[in-house]
């Protein structure tokens, strides 16, 4: 050891500016080993996402209530070893439901939720209770047990997609059923991961993004019914205002939607439908500013088709500057192509001089160094304006560094990323590096419905008590939801209303927690 030759740690120049920007007094005499302590440590407090935010009187009095909750939180599940974070969530969901931390961020106002999917967002159980009740629904059964659905009248059509059993109409089935809530309990852990035993149902991630990609296909015929989609949309909306989301952007795919005879209807009048929806509930929920579409293709098409998406995308955007805001590619990224096998079609809107902003999911992936793990580095050079997951970016640091000098933001999903197996213990997550050194992200959930939570409160508190550390506060979750609504694609205007309307609600949720409105 003595013979090696002492290297000096270079600090990368963005980490040592950042330093120097938290503007701290230098130390002039002779500082004890206590001094350094503590610089460091208030050093480090700064360069934290949210640490340079000010809080105000109240601000304090309620981040002193809600540390003191956290704090006990964590002591009791370190005596316990029931740590939620390090927990599968399957198994953490009930017990998060009666943590005091989560009811505070249930009643959060935490601005917009920037990365969810289309059929992703609503509580699965309304698809069962609601939308397999409604009249006209029928259903076949493939060789491997997953259902399929559709909704016609007089007749279904034929033949029957794939090996599917025939069409049976499942009001008939019901009524020759024994126990029916057997039946809608089974139809509900079709459109779910959720297990009991999730280690030993899904051994690894091949196994969990087998079902879930199997679970979209499950859903599609019910969800593109045109009824059920306008209900979806409302209900959806209903669910994530009632978690204190002011906005959405929806990576939607814009599968064609079809009336009762069959007739179907094309992208634009999905994006419409969207649109209507979205006013019709602003209407009764004034404090909601509705969404967005990102149009999003899927990562295992030929280039030709992703060509003609992105053509599409750009026909959307121009038709609807304010409600399309860009295109994704999605699916899983280790199976699929990756954002250099599209380069040409991707290039199409530059060559045109008709920019279409790129919102890609990069770096979902453990495999450092494989062609998919590229992703990341161009996304950077397709200039995307917001990364979906970046879970690998520590591991490209010059990446990391032009991401965040451009000021290009990530979207963490914690929950989806210990479902889907990317990382069992949220302590260990990625982004606790990029939180640490004050990175700009926004958290999102991105499939909640599907992961058996809802809204964004359940991966808020994921990152509040796991991801950010002990030491993640009041700060923190303002920092969080500022973000949500500075990086998204909402125009200059809409985004100052954005956040004046949140700041009120902020302002009250603050009076409340923190015991001083009355
Ligand atoms: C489903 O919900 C809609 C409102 O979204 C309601 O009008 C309808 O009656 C419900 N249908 C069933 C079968 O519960
Ligand atoms: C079940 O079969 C369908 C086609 O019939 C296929 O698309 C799906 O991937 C299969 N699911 C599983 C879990 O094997
Ligand atoms: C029906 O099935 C449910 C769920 O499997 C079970 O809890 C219930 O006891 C059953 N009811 C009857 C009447 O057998
Ligand atoms: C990305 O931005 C650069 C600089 O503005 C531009 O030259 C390039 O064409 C853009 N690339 C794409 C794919 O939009
Ligand atoms: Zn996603």
């Amino acid at each position: 050891m003595c013979t090696q030759p002492d290297t000096q740690m270079l600090l990368p120049l963005w980490l040592l500016s950042l330093l120097l920007a938290t503007g701290l007094p230098p130390i002039l005499s002779a500082p004890t080993t206590q001094d350094v302590r503590e610089q460091l440590l208030a050093q480090e407090r700064m360069m934290r996402l949210g640490g340079q935010l000010v809080l105000s009187r109240t601000e304090e009095l309620a981040n002193a209530k809600l540390m003191a909750l956290k704090s006990a939180e964590v002591e009791r599940a370190a005596s316990t070893s029931s740590f939620l974070p390090s927990m599968h969530f399957f198994q953490a969901r009930h017990l998060m439901e009666q943590s005091q931390v989560f009811h505070i961020l249930r009643r959060m106002p935490k601005g917009a939720a920037l990365h969810l999917h289309d059929f992703g967002i609503l509580n699965m159980d309304w698809l069962v209770k609601n939308v397999t009740y409604r009249p006209h629904c029928h259903f076949c059964v493939t060789p491997n047990g997953t259902f399929n659905f559709i909704f016609a009248h007089p007749d279904p059509p034929t033949p029957v997609p794939g090996k599917c059993s025939q069409w049976i109409l499942l009001a008939d089935h019901r009524r020759g059923l024994q126990n029916v809530t057997e039946f809608d309990h089974r139809l509900l852990q079709a459109f779910t991961l959720v297990t009991e035993d999730p280690e030993g149902t899904y051994k690894d991630q091949d196994a969990v993004w087998s079902k879930f990609e199997t679970i979209f296909l499950t859903i599609s015929g019910l969800v593109h019914y045109a009824p059920v989609f306008k209900d979806y949309v409302l209900q959806a909306l209903l669910e994530l205002h009632q978690d204190r989301v002011l906005y959405l952007e929806l990576r939607a795919m814009l599968f064609p939607v079809y009336e009762l005879d069959g007739s179907l209807h094309d992208r634009k009048w999905s994006v419409r439908t969207y649109k209507e929806m979205a006013c019709q509930f602003m209407e009764q929920h004034p404090d909601f500013l509705g969404l967005k579409i990102i149009y999003s293709d899927h990562r295992f098409r030929s280039t030709s088709l992703v060509a003609q998406s992105v053509q599409a995308a750009m026909e959307l955007r121009a038709s609807f500057p304010r409600t399309v805001a860009g295109f994704d590619l999605v699916g899983r990224e280790d199976t699929g192509r990756s954002l250099y096998y599209y380069r040409e079609a991707l290039g199409i809107p530059a060559s045109h001089g008709f920019p279409l902003p790129y919102f890609f999911h990069a770096g979902e992936t453990n495999w450092q160094g494989s062609p998919v793990d590229r992703n990341l580095l161009d996304a950077l050079i397709l200039n995307s304006t917001r990364i979906g997951h970046g879970f690998a970016l520590t591991k490209h640091p010059a990446v990391w560094a032009d991401l965040w000098k451009k000021g290009i933001p990530i979207e963490v999903c914690p929950i989806s990323n210990q479902v889907l197996k990317l990382v069992a213990d949220l302590r260990n997550h990625p982004a606790a590096v990029l939180m640490a050194t004050g990175y700009p992200l926004v958290v999102s959930s991105d499939d909640p419905a599907v992961f058996g939570a809802s809204g964004l409160s359940y991966d808020f508190y994921e990152a509040f008590m796991g991801i950010g550390g002990l030491e993640a506060d009041l700060r923190t979750l303002k920092q969080l939801a500022i973000n949500s609504i500075k990086y998204s694609a909402l125009l200059p205007g809409e985004r100052k209303a954005a956040l004046h309307l949140w700041e009120q609600s902020w302002d009250t949720f603050i009076a409340e927690l923190a015991g001083t409105s009355d």
